[in-house]
């Protein structure tokens, strides 16, 4: 296991197509050491999620959270090759969303707010499911990443774009759908 390094916004790797993993592959030792140190990077910066070109390995895979699951525990879900289709266009759900690639920036993004995914998982399984609010949210955000698109491509209004800090002071960064805890770090 290892806490690896994560590239930030100026990295070309964090603005590449990334490369479709064998599904043969997922269960052999390079994909699941991949998947070991993600989860090890994303707990040590406290992420919701990570992307492996975000770990400078731009291939399609990704871990996405928001999901608490009945006991309260965080639900993540390792996502392989993920191709995620919009259920409904026109039901959006905007908030401050944040990467651990622009540490200590946030910005307003509106994406759909209810999605169906399929991807092959750790075990090298296909999955398909719907999902909807936050954590469907955070998935479309790592989703970004392995086509090398930053949440910062999707603000449309650029005053909604802050430190933190600022961020926090001036902007409506709670409102009724979000609680600030719940922002998107990955
Ligand atoms: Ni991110």
């Amino acid at each position: 296991m290892a806490i690896l390094k994560v590239a930030r916004m100026g990295h070309p790797v964090l603005r590449q197509k990334c490369e479709a993993i064998d599904p043969e592959k997922i269960t052999g030792p390079e994909v699941q050491r991949l998947i070991r140190d993600l989860f090890e990077t994303m707990g040590e910066y406290n992420g919701v999620g990570l992307a492996a070109p975000q770990v400078h390995m731009p291939v399609r895979l990704c871990i996405a959270g928001g999901e608490v699951d009945d006991e309260g525990r965080n639900n993540y879900r390792i996502l392989i090759n993920p191709e995620i289709t919009v259920l409904d266009e026109d039901d959006r759900l905007g908030m401050y969303e944040g990467c651990l690639s622009l540490p200590g920036l946030r910005g307003w993004v509106e994406r759909p707010a209810s999605i169906k995914v399929t991807a092959w998982n750790e075990k090298g399984e296909k999955i398909d499911f719907a999902l909807e609010g936050f954590p469907a949210v955070v998935i479309q955000h790592e989703c970004d990443h392995l086509d090398g698109i930053l949440y910062v491509d999707r603000i449309e209004d650029m005053t909604k774009f802050a430190y933190e800090q600022e961020a926090e002071r001036f902007l409506d960064t709670v409102g009724e759908d979000m609680e600030a805890e719940e922002e998107p770090a990955g």
